[in-house]
């Protein structure tokens, strides 16, 4: 991949259409989940992980830290190299892999589709998305009550996400988790992702590769 501060990456960075809800996931926050979820899902390691909604790979590139074969791709082309194919196409030509897990944080809106689709292509799903998305009654009668999580891991601290970038120094007031499914779990239930994780699992490196800097103008402006 590309380093995603590289200038000349920079100046041709693409923006997604609103629509396609592009909020990256901070690094830490996937470094929590390969450390206090994903051991969880499985009695064996997990080889292999597909981010089939992987934007511009904050969590497929973090995942490739631990997991040893990782894919990513997403419908909208970033300009960083990765597969360009809609996860939720059907018929001839629909994308599919052979792998272990389905990790991602899935479109909002699409969120649904994207369980319902990950679970007929693997035996481990895990998505993260806001807890709220645990309510509503169509929800529930489409996906929870026919397919009901195996393992539910909130983060006890606030998961800052912001629209088209990673903000280190971000804040929030949504809590977010981990939604997994698991064909032969060690564990069920609620597995609460610990607090102090956002401090402990900040790389010094993390800024450089996945934090998007300001523009020139603003910072001459200052
Ligand atoms: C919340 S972002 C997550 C990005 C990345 N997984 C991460 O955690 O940093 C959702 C991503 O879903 C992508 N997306 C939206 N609809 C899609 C579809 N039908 N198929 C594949 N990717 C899609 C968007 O382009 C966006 O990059």
């Amino acid at each position: 991949m590309i380093p995603l501060n590289h200038r000349a990456v920079m100046a041709g960075r693409r923006e997604p259409p609103k629509s396609l809800d592009y909020f990256p996931t901070a690094p830490w926050a996937t470094r929590a989940f390969v450390r206090h979820v994903l051991p969880l899902l499985s009695p064996q390691p997990i080889r292999s992980a597909w981010d089939p909604a992987c934007g511009e790979g904050h969590m497929a590139e973090v995942l490739r830290e631990t997991v040893p074969a990782v894919l990513a791709s997403d419908i909208f082309d970033y300009g960083r190299g990765y597969d360009v194919s809609d996860f939720l196409a059907t018929g001839p030509g629909a994308p599919a892999h052979t792998v272990d897990a389905i990790v991602t944080n899935p479109p909002f809106k699409a969120a649904a589709d994207f369980a319902l689709r990950a679970l007929a292509l693997a035996p481990i799903v895990a998505l993260l998305c806001r807890v709220s998305w645990l309510e509503g009654a169509g929800r529930y009668e489409r996906l929870f009550r026919l397919r009901p999580v195996t393992l539910f891991a909130p983060y006890v601290e606030r998961v800052p996400m912001h629209r088209g970038r990673w903000e280190p120094n971000g804040t929030t007031a949504t809590a977010y988790a981990w939604f997994c499914w698991a064909a032969d779990p060690l564990c069920t239930g609620i597995q609460m992702i610990p607090p102090g994780q956002r401090r402990r699992l900040t790389c010094p490196g993390d800024v450089a590769r996945f934090a998007v800097p300001a523009a020139p103008s603003l910072l001459a402006a200052e």
